[in-house]
C-alpha cells in the first residue's frame, strides 16, 4: 500500500514540505508505505491542449509530469500538497495538475486523495476547493479530516506552532490509511470498484 505525497511549494523544505511531513508520519504509523515528489522550481510548461496525450497515452512534453504519471499507476493513494498564493494554489502546482491529470487521469480513478494548503493568513479553503475539483472529476475517493485541510506559517518553524493545523494534517493520514485498508479488504472479497459510464456532451448555442 502506497501513497504519493506531491509538494507543490517552490520550497522543498517550507511549509507546504512540514504539513506533508505530518501527514506522511500518521501514514507510516499505519504501516502505510510513502513517497514524497517535489515538483521543483525550474519553469515547467502548461498544457498546450494538442492532445496528443489522447494517441501517446502520455504528455508530449517528456518531463516530471510524465515521470510521475509513470509512479501514479503503481500508488494507492495521493496527497498534493501547495502554498496559497493570491488566494489560489501555485500555479507550478496547477500546471502540474492540469497536465498529469489530462494526460494520465486513467492512473488516478477509484484511488483516494486529499489536498493539503498552507498559507500566512488567507485563501486556504478557496485554494483547497481548487485541488479537490482535480479528485471529483477522476472518481477517487476525498479523504477528510477534522478541518478543512490547512496550516498556518511563512516559516516552517511557525507551523509546527499551529497545532490544530497539524492535527488536520495527522488525521488526514489515519483517515486515507483506514480508507486503504477498506478498499484492500473489498478488492480481498472480491468487491471491485464500478465501470464509469462515459457520456461527453458540447453544448452550442
Ligand atoms: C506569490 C505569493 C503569494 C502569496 N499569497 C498568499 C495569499 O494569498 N494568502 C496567504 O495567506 N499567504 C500568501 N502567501 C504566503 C504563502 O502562502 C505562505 O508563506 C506559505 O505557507 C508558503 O508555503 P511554502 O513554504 O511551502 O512555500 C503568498 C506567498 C507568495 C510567495
Amino acid at each position: 500500500m502506497k501513497v504519493i505525497l506531491v509538494n507543490g511549494s517552490s520550497r522543498k523544505n517550507g511549509c507546504t514540505g512540514a504539513a506533508l511531513a505530518e501527514v506522511e508520519r500518521a501514514l507510516r504509523e499505519e504501516g502505510v508505505e510513502t513517497e514524497q515528489v517535489f515538483i521543483g522550481n525550474e519553469p515547467l510548461p502548461d498544457c498546450i491542449a494538442c492532445r496528443k496525450c489522447r494517441e501517446l497515452g502520455r504528455c508530449v512534453f517528456n518531463d516530471s509530469v510524465n515521470e510521475f504519471a509513470e509512479r501514479a499507476k503503481e500508488a494507492d493513494g495521493f496527497v498534493f500538497g501547495s502554498p496559497v498564493y493570491y488566494a489560489h494554489p501555485s500555479a507550478r502546482l496547477l500546471t502540474f495538475m492540469d497536465r498529469a491529470f489530462y494526460s494520465g487521469g486513467r492512473h488516478f480513478a477509484f484511488k483516494p486523495a486529499a489536498a493539503v494548503l498552507s498559507a500566512r493568513r488567507a485563501g486556504t479553503t478557496a485554494s483547497f476547493d481548487v485541488l479537490n475539483k482535480y479528485f471529483t472529476i477522476c472518481s477517487m475517493p476525498v479523504v477528510s479530516s477534522t478541518y478543512w485541510n490547512h496550516v498556518y506559517g511563512t516559516q516552517p518553524e511557525e507551523v509546527t506552532e499551529d497545532k490544530e493545523g497539524l492535527m488536520t494534517m495527522y488525521n488526514i493520514g489515519k483517515n486515507m490509511a483506514w480508507l486503504l485498508k477498506c478498499i484492500a479488504l473489498g478488492k480481498k472479497q472480491g468487491l471491485e470498484h464500478p465501470t464509469n459510464e462515459k457520456i461527453l456532451t458540447n453544448f452550442t448555442r
